[in-house]
């Protein structure tokens, strides 16, 4: 009998063997993986060879944050919708990139059962210094049934999500993602330009020792958070205390390297951005849904991030993301030092 001599595990082999996993989705959820997939590795090539053609720099225009976009931000995201309107399973996209919702109203997709949020691309400022971007996506099932889709669609809780991953652009090229059943990784190998399953079953640590947080703001940061930061850098032996203080300022990254070695991200509000910085569709739902099924913890503070009703596809929320333990630990010192007027609060007027 034939015995396949390698162990190999291509991301398109491993997605239609858990096509069992969804079997209402005939097909339809593990193709519109493959076309982000595809997005993945031609922006990949563009973001290893960002510094050999003209495409660095600044390309000129703001997106709805008021921040300039870098060139690459912009292919990035012509490539992600361009796969997913050809692919024909994704009625529309609601991108960090444009004002409004994306709607594929052409006759194959316009009644496609699926709507992508996406982050085309992540820690955008890193481009020019040569330091990990990553790209973030989530899945939802549309609600209403056919005919453009509606801004509904995308407004949905980060639980009702059917999928969400990121792709890291690092020192190797990996993308990561779940559909409700556990966190798997693949690497891209580029000599044969799959991304090939190298991190299978990916388990957050309960408790870790690195600390992710942006402490140039931490003037500006609410009294439970100073406390806690002033706790991670306690002389505590006993619980592993300093802890280490890492922050690349790329979401995908910073998430990522926790992810494998345990840690707390937090984004929370400051002064500057008293609803926080970070976008709850783009960012925070597809990371806090990551971080559940790697047995992790999403939070604003103070609920958990997947339970957020979204009135604004570019609303902000705070994030404490990461190891349980060090996301409860964060929360009890926001709990108790920190101005319970600070708590986020979610209405029409004021999300973003
Ligand atoms: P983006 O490049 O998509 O705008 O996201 C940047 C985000 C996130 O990736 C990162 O963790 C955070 O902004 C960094 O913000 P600060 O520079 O304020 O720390
Ligand atoms: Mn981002
Ligand atoms: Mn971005």
């Amino acid at each position: 009998m034939y015995r396949p001599s390698r162990n190999l595990v291509t991301l398109g082999e491993f997605i239609i063997e858990r096509q069992a996993d969804f079997p209402y989705a005939k097909g339809e959820l593990s193709s519109l993986l493959s076309d982000i997939s595809i997005a993945a590795k031609i922006v990949n090539r563009e973001v290893n060879k960002a510094g050999l053609v003209n495409i660095l720099g600044e390309a000129g225009t703001d997106n709805i944050q008021g921040e300039s976009q870098k060139k690459l931000d912009v292919f990035a995201n012509e490539q992600f919708l361009a796969a997913l309107a050809s692919g024909g399973e994704c009625a529309g996209v609601a991108s960090e990139e444009n004002d409004d919702i994306i709607l594929f109203d052409n006759h194959s997709t316009v009644n496609g059962k699926y709507v992508v949020c996406m982050d085309p691309l992540d820690g955008s400022s890193n481009i020019d210094v040569n330091v990990s971007v990553g790209t973030i996506f989530s899945i939802y099932r549309r609600k209403t049934k056919n005919g453009p889709a509606t801004v509904e669609d995308f407004l949905q809780h980060g639980s009702d999500q059917v999928a969400a991953g990121y792709i890291v652009y690092g020192s190797s090229t990996m993308l990561v993602y779940t559909t409700g059943n556990g966190v798997n990784g693949f690497t891209l190998d580029p000599s044969i330009g799959e991304f090939c399953l190298s991190h299978p079953e990916m388990r957050i640590p309960k408790k870790g020792n690195i600390y992710s947080v942006n402490q140039g703001n931490f003037i500006h940061f609410p009294e439970g958070i100073k406390k806690y930061i002033k706790n991670c850098q306690a002389d505590d032996k006993a619980n592993n205390k300093p802890y280490t203080l890492r922050y690349i300022g790329s979401l995908v990254s910073d998430f990522h390297r926790n992810l494998i070695k345990g840690g707390i991200y937090i984004y929370p509000t400051t002064l500057n951005s008293p609803k926080g910085k970070l976008r709850l569709i783009y960012e925070a739902n597809p990371m806090a849904m990551i971080a559940e099924q790697a047995g992790g913890k999403a939070t604003d503070g103070y609920k958990d991030i997947l339970e957020i009703k979204p009135l604004d596809i570019h609303q902000r929320v705070p994030l404490y993301v990461g190891s349980e333990s060090m996301v409860n630990e964060s929360m009890k010192f926001l709990h108790e030092f920190s101005d319970e007027n600070m708590q986020p609060q979610y209405n029409a007027k004021s999300v973003n």
